[in-house]
């Protein structure tokens, strides 16, 4: 192993809950039915990708130009709430694990599906800490494709085969697995069937 990929909503930071207050803001005006439930559907896929699960909820039919509409809308809402992220918000144990990886000269790297990572990091205090950051801006497939975490690697200029990413969403689990990498889970994705370990195995294996 030389270099650890991580995903970012959900594993450094959580953001779940105001991706889904902002959804909820449109579904609510759009009166589509939304909940928590079909929330964690989200986990890991773009926005646009996001949008297309909750209009499964509705009969009603959107144009392009439409859907990109609600799409910048949500993101307004959403970056109004990530306005006041700061570095208390890191998850339990991120620093540490941070930490011990740039001591032990490992290679650290972004791979996340969201256009708003830099800004996050930001706010956050860590845009500098990452050795390369692959987001939503540098990709075409969005998660379960490995595109961001191939990116990732290649970024940081390690082999897929000497990275290993950490992911919450199960469908980062499976874009970890297809880009020929372990995958050490968080959250929902202790829930995939195809999972190298957690994150502690990770942190214990250093
Ligand atoms: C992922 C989140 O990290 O980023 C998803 O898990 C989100 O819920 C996706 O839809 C895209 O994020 P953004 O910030 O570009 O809207
Ligand atoms: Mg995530």
């Amino acid at each position: 192993m030389k270099a650890v990929i991580f995903d970012l909503d959900g594993v450094i930071v959580s953001t779940d809950h105001l991706h889904y207050l902002a959804w909820k803001k449109i579904t609510d005006q759009e009166h589509i039915s939304f909940n928590e439930e079909v929330n964690h559907l989200l986990r890991g896929l773009s926005r646009e990708a996001s949008l297309e699960v909750i209009l499964k909820q509705t009969d009603k039919t959107f144009t392009l130009e439409e859907k990109n509409d609600l799409i910048m809308l949500k993101n307004q809402y959403y970056l109004e709430s990530i306005a006041s992220l700061s570095p208390d918000d890191l998850l339990e144990g991120i620093p540490e694990l941070l930490g011990l990886l740039k001591d032990k000269g490992y290679k650290v790297a972004i791979g996340s599906s969201s256009k708003n990572a830099t800004y996050i990091l930001k706010q956050i205090g860590l845009l500098d800490f990452f050795d390369a950051i692959s987001d939503g801006n540098n990709i075409i497939h969005s998660k379960p494709d490995p595109e961001v975490f191939l990116k990732a690697a290649d970024m940081v200029g390690v082999a897929p085969e000497a990275c290993v990413v950490v992911e919450d969403a199960k469908v980062g689990i499976e874009a970890a697995k297809k880009a020929g990498m372990k995958a050490y889970a968080v959250g929902d994705a202790l829930n995939s069937d195809i999972k190298d370990g957690t994150l502690l195995d990770l942190m214990l294996s250093l």
